[in-house]
């Protein structure tokens, strides 16, 4: 059986995510899964979509692709972020509108025999929640009964084992970085759940040089050369 590789947080980054597709085809990998956010912060967002849409990679819908079909592109919180989505909204095609409502909130994985479920921020709110940490209570107290949580959005990769063998795995931001390392990060998992985390680089220049040619100020896409958050 194939590996598997768990992607996120792509954001119109179609520069990293080629870089990462690349990279799992070269370890021969058939089985991809993204956890959302394929639209927000970068231009090309049209491309990611038909990118996963002509792969047939399982995507779950992000709070920014649910912000673009469902919110009239307004994420509360951000300013940037809203005025980054009603411009996208104007360019999207209508095909890749309609792969972007097509995606449900959660997906089933099964990961070597353990069953894996998939949600775009975390188990109290399942499109935007920044879970940073998980404990075992936090799975108790919702009721999680499966063997390993995934999740995305807050684009730092991590892992963590818990007692009684549950675990939880983010794979960070293909797209957008926010750990200090300006590398696209994805997770490949294999045989007896060994988590490998990948990173790698790309030429993140392509994307602040079209971001200032749409008219976008530097600070939304400087950040991805550094792999720092950006300030909102
Ligand atoms: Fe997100």
């Amino acid at each position: 059986m194939s590996n598997i590789a768990i992607i996120s947080d792509i954001h119109g980054n179609k520069v990293a995510l080629d870089e990462v597709l690349n990279d799992i085809d070269r370890r021969g990998i058939t089985r991809v899964y993204c956890l959302g956010d394929l639209v927000g912060y970068y231009c090309f967002f049209n491309e990611v979509i038909e990118t996963l849409a002509n792969r047939n990679i399982p995507c779950i819908m992000g709070n920014h692709d649910f912000a673009l079909v469902h919110n009239n592109g307004v994420i509360e919180r951000s300013v940037t972020c809203t005025r980054i989505l009603k411009w996208q909204m104007k360019f999207i095609t209508e095909k890749a509108r309609g792969f972007l409502s097509s995606l449900p909130e959660k997906l089933e994985i099964d990961m070597f025999g353990k069953k894996a479920t998939c949600y775009h921020a975390g188990l109290a709110d399942h499109r935007d929640e920044y879970l940073f940490d998980v404990s075992g209570d936090y799975l108790k107290e919702h009721n999680f009964k499966e063997d390993i949580l995934v999740t995305g959005h807050t684009h730092l990769p991590s892992y963590k084992k818990f007692y009684n063998s549950q675990a939880w795995l983010n794979p960070g931001s293909v797209g957008q970085p926010r750990d200090g390392d300006n590398r696209a990060s994805y997770v490949v998992i294999s045989e007896n759940l060994n988590i490998e985390f990948v990173r790698l680089s790309y030429n993140s220049r392509i994307i602040v040089e079209e971001m200032k040619k749409q008219g976008f100020e530097d600070y939304i896409s400087a950040p991805l050369l550094t792999g720092q958050k950006i300030g909102l």
